[in-house]
Formats: C-alpha cells, sequence, structure tokens
C-alpha cells in the first residue's frame, strides 16, 4: 500500500475513486468541480444521499473529469463532526471501495481541513480498517487497495502526520496479527519470538526462562504455568529513547485460558485465545515507540504462559509466593490473569523503580458486564495519571471508563490463612481484580486497563473488522506522546 500526498485539484486525479467527503444537507461544497458535476450531486442529494453520518453513495464520475468514479460519504451534521467521525468515514469509505475492487482511490481534503480536523484521521480509520488477517486461506483475498492519494498541498506538518500515522497502524496490524492467531501457533514461545523480532538498536528484548523466574521467587506466575507441557516466557523489552526514569507497561500475556482446574465453559472457550490481548499492545507500543524513536524511556513486560489443566497444574485453595514475599490462596484457577501481572508488577517496581506503571489486560469476564463492548475498565492510584489517561482516551476513541477502589474491596480478598486471595467473589468481580494488582503495585504510581470487553469485536465496527482490535496501542502511544507535548 502506498500512500501519497498530491497537490492537484479532485478533478485532476487519475484513479479509480475519488472520495468526497459531505456534511448533512450540504450539495455544494464541490461546485467549483464543475455544472455538469454539481447537477449530478445536487440530483443525489434529492433522493438517495443526504451527508449522514456514514452514508455512502458510489457513482460514476461524469464527463469531463479524470476520476472514474466518485464516493460519496457523509460525515453527518457540520456542527458535530469530530476526528471520530473523520476516522470512521476513512474506515467506511476504503472497505466500501476495496470490496467493489478498486484499486487506487484518492480524497479530497478541502471538507476536513474546513472543519479544522486532519486528514490523517481519514487515512488512520482507512488503514486500520482494512487490515485482513488472511495467515490460515488458501485462496487469500486479491481485493486489495494499492494507492492512496491524499488531495492536499504537502508540509512538513503533514509528512510527520503521516509517518506517525503509519507506524501506529503498522503497530496495530502487528498486534492483531498476534491476537488472531491460534494459541498452537502462539505459544509463550512464538510470542517471545515476536517481541526478539522487535530488537533495534533502541529495543532491547529478554526472556526469562522458567528457572530464572523461579529464582526470582515468581511464584504466583509460575503457579499459573504449571499445568502446561509449553514452556513459560517472561518476556522483557526495554526502550531507550531519554535519560528520564522508564515507564513500565504490563501487558497480560495468557496465550490460552482454559481456566485451568477451574475450567471454563466449552462454549465461547475458542475465543480465549486472545488473553494476550494486553501482551500483544504492549508489544505494539514498544514497536512504535522504537519507531519513531519517541524520547522516553519505556519496559514492557509480558508474563507469558499457557493457563491449562492437567495433573500437576494448581488446584483451587492452594497457595503460591509472589516475588514481592505476599502469599496468596488460589480460590480459583481461572482468576490467573491478576497471579502473573502481580508478578510482573513486582519485578518491574524490583528491577526499575520505573516513575509509573500502566497494566493492559483482558482481566475480567465482568469488565463486559458493566462496559459491553464500547469501553476499558480502569482504575488506578494517581489521579494525574488517570486523567491524563482519560484525555487520551477521549483523543484516541479508545475510550476509558474509571472505575472505583473503595478500601472496602479489600476485605473481598482477605485469605483466611494467605496474605491474599485470587478472588474476591461474583460481586464487584470487576474492581476486586483491580483491587488485587493494587496491593503490588503499593506506592508506585499506577494505572490498570481491563480490555476484557474491546480487546475482541464480535461485528465490525467502523474501523475494526471482526475479530482482535488491538486496543490500546493508540491509547498509549497518544498518552506517551501527550506527556512530550
Ligand atoms: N481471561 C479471563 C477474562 C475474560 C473473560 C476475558 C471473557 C475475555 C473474555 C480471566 O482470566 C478470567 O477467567 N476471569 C474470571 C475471574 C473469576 C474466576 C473471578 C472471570 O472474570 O470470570
Ligand atoms: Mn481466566
Ligand atoms: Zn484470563
Amino acid at each position: 500500500m502506498k500512500i501519497s500526498v498530491k497537490n492537484i485539484s479532485g478533478i485532476n486525479c487519475v484513479c479509480d475513486a475519488l472520495i468526497l467527503l459531505f456534511v448533512e444537507g450540504d450539495s455544494e461544497f464541490y461546485k467549483k468541480f464543475g455544472s455538469a458535476f454539481q447537477k449530478q450531486i445536487r440530483k443525489a442529494f434529492s433522493k438517495e444521499f443526504h451527508g449522514k453520518r456514514n452514508e455512502l453513495l458510489l457513482m460514476p464520475a461524469p464527463k469531463g473529469i479524470k476520476p472514474e468514479r466518485i464516493l460519496l460519504i457523509g460525515l453527518g451534521k457540520k456542527n458535530e463532526v469530530s476526528a471520530e467521525n473523520i476516522r470512521q468515514a476513512g474506515g467506511k469509505a476504503a472497505v466500501h471501495l476495496r470490496d467493489k475492487g478498486m484499486k487506487k482511490i484518492a480524497v479530497s481534503t478541502n471538507l476536513i481541513s474546513s472543519l479544522k480536523l486532519s486528514p490523517l484521521n481519514f487515512i488512520e480509520g482507512a488503514l486500520l480498517n482494512l487490515y485482513k488477517f488472511e495467515r490460515y486461506r488458501k485462496e487469500k483475498d486479491n481485493k486489495k487497495i494499492n494507492n492512496i492519494t491524499i488531495l492536499s498541498k504537502t508540509s512538513k506538518r503533514l509528512s510527520d502526520e503521516l509517518r506517525l500515522t503509519g507506524a501506529i497502524t503498522s503497530s496495530v496490524y502487528f498486534a492483531r496479527d498476534l491476537i488472531n492467531t491460534p494459541s498452537n501457533d502462539m505459544t509463550p514461545s512464538d510470542l517471545a519470538k515476536a517481541a526478539v523480532s522487535l530488537r533495534q538498536k533502541n529495543l532491547s528484548v529478554k526472556i526469562l526462562e522458567k528457572k530464572d523466574t523461579e529464582k526470582l521467587g515468581m511464584g504466583a506466575y509460575l503457579s499459573v504455568a504449571k499445568g502446561s507441557h509449553e514452556p513459560p516466557k517472561f518476556i522483557v523489552l526495554e526502550y531507550k529513547g531519554a535519560k528520564s526514569k522508564p515507564l513500565a507497561l504490563i501487558g497480560k500475556s495468557i496465550t490460552f485460558d482454559s481456566g485451568g482446574i477451574s475450567l471454563k465453559p466449552s462454549d465461547g472457550m475458542e475465543k480465549m485465545k486472545y488473553d494476550m490481548a494486553g501482551g500483544a499492545a504492549v508489544l505494539g507500543v514498544l514497536k512504535t515507540a522504537s519507531a519513531l524513536k519517541l524520547p522516553v524511556n519505556l519496559i514492557g513486560i509480558l508474563p507469558a504462559t499457557e493457563n491449562l489443566p492437567g495433573g500437576s497444574a494448581t488446584k483451587p485453595g492452594d497457595i503460591a509466593r509472589s516475588i514481592t514475599g505476599k502469599t496468596v490462596e488460589i480460590i480459583n484457577t481461572d482468576a490467573e490473569g491478576r497471579l502473573i501481572v502481580a508478578d510482573a508488577i513486582g519485578y518491574a517496581i524490583k528491577n526499575f523503580k520505573p516513575k509509573a506503571i500502566i497494566d493492559i489486560a483482558t482481566l475480567t469476564g465482568a469488565c463486559s458486564v458493566a462496559l459491553g463492548n464500547e469501553a476499558i475498565a480502569m482504575m488506578g492510584n494517581d489521579r494525574k495519571l488517570l486523567d491524563n489517561i482519560k484525555k487520551s482516551a477521549d483523543n484516541t476513541f479508545e475510550r476509558v471508563w474509571e472505575m472505583p477502589l473503595f478500601d472496602e474491596y479489600k476485605e473481598y480478598i482477605k485469605s483466611d490463612i494467605a496474605d491474599i486471595k485470587n478472588t474476591g467473589g461474583k460481586n464487584g468481580s470487576l474492581v476486586t481484580a483491580a483491587y488485587f494488582l493494587y496491593e503490588f503495585a503499593e506506592k508506585t504510581p499506577w494505572v490498570h486497563l481491563d480490555i476484557a470487553g474491546t480487546a475482541w469485536v464480535e461485528k465490525d465496527k467502523p474501523y475494526i473488522p471482526k475479530g482482535a482490535s488491538g486496543i490500546g496501542v493508540r491509547l498509549i502511544i497518544d498518552y506517551l506522546r501527550s506527556e512530550l507535548r
């Protein structure tokens, strides 16, 4: 896919289809394209197209202009148009044209600029929605867009934004590929290989083997790995772009969650390959940071293992000792995410004294019960960090919704014989899972992002095709960049 910027008018652009954006009820925006053209647009506005949000109309181009076809796409009411509407329009328009077999497309940026929005949101939406996971198809889809031309004046700002959008979307693709890959091809070792593939001068990757983590005392993490024949891999990445204290990013990396001895019901269990979506997001962020040489320091940690039942698996009632020395009574082996993330938090604090920790995890089914598939559940111990992540969530539309960490939740996870237990019962299980992690973060500023409801989409969204969403990459990159502004 080639993306280029050309400072020519739409009527002079040789392409299969030219995309024109419209706000609701205004058929006149492109009238300088000529009277034949304008007549055709007015006719459309009289019946089949109104400029409503994400409304589409593909038509042959009138004689006398160079594009073969025109695609009209609506943005909705003029005073309500946001960056997100532009992103969605990009997603919808690009996939519509791809599915009709178009190869070379162009987009007019006049309306976007007149609304003081960025054409790169359109490109971002387009690229994100053009994603396809085809690894296991013998016959690949040959409908592919090869060329997108942005019709605009060239500028340093535009080319910088283009580079940024390219880096971010390719990292989202990277994350989605890892998540969509089934667990037989995405074992902890495969995930470790994917991490190693990101090695660069500014990005180091180290894999702690089982015996290393035993030496370090990561009993909570290891208790999850006990039932599997696949060796666990504790993956640590270090991105150095500055001299400051690092930010630690921890991604839950259960490559398959069967529940362990507390086995899950088989209905829908196939989806538990996406229980490493947090880890994939962290890899996506480090990949982007490294490609863009962002002036920040990052630690990425992916505690990777399968969670399976078996003769040597952890049993309910067993007690594990975490790297911090805290003991955990394992009431339910299906509450494994918090065990591996807790040891990762302990490891991060011990080894790197990070200025803050963000963990991202498909942690609880209760997350989707509370928020459906529309928002990340966010909890944390640091107001400023929470507020800044909320801002980035609004910028990227990877929305977060904050949930409380009331002191009273501590009671829920009190164990009779260990320091803490790994479940607090059904009620409040979204927040008690986070409270468990809170007990390990202690005084380090920390935010937890539960992406169980958003990491996988059941039906196409405007720029997320069904399957892995790759959520978290755009959010965290925006947060990192906002810290630099
Ligand atoms: N990986 C699951 C959470 C999950 C469920 C993610 C559905 C995505 C979709 C997690 O390990 C889990 O099993 N959580 C349990 C915890 C319970 C046993 C306290 C849950 O939420 O049911
Ligand atoms: Mn589980
Ligand atoms: Zn899980």
